[in-house]
């Protein structure tokens, strides 16, 4: 078969620009570590409140590498506990699940946001560099109380 040089060329480059992207993709997903939003740990739904790993809510935890282990619910339509304490300057580890629907997690004015997932523990760790009263909303429609579903993250002034 006979392909025009020009036609042979552009095959080429083009074989070349997905190799690229593709290889560009590879990359990066392992060099930045990049996942789904949950850490994928499972977790039965109606065992929550009897569950070791939900015997904390309300009570932040100091890990031993000093990060802060902040355990929350959600269920309709409220967070469990609906305000939280938490030092400024410090890393806050999240963990967090849903008792019931899909529920979403946003604390404004920062980049904490996730959703909240039956069966599913999502966790993520930020920093607050400024302290003071953050609110909390539930940004997943969840049901009729949907819109009054929202708590507080205090941050107070690093000790
Ligand atoms: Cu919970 Cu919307």
């Amino acid at each position: 078969m006979n392909i025009d040089l020009y036609e042979r060329i552009w095959m080429w480059a083009a074989a070349f620009i997905i190799a690229l992207f593709v290889a560009m993709i590879g990359v990066s997903a392992v060099a930045y570590g990049l996942h789904p939003p949950s850490h994928v740990e499972t977790i039965e739904p109606s065992k929550i409140f009897t569950d070791p790993r939900f015997s904390r809510l309300g009570a932040p935890v100091v890990m031993p590498d000093g990060t802060i282990e902040v355990q929350m619910v959600a269920v309709m339509f409220a967070f469990a506990p609906n305000e939280v304490r938490v030092p400024a300057g410090r890393p806050i580890r999240f963990r967090l699940t849903s008792a019931d629907v899909t529920h979403g997690f946003l604390i404004s004015g920062t980049n904490a946001n996730t959703m909240l997932v039956p069966g599913y523990i999502s966790q993520f760790t930020t920093v607050f560099t400024r302290p003071g009263d953050y609110l909390l909303v539930c940004h997943e429609f969840c049901g009729n109380g949907h819109h009054v579903m929202s708590g507080r993250i205090i941050v107070e002034e690093a000790k």
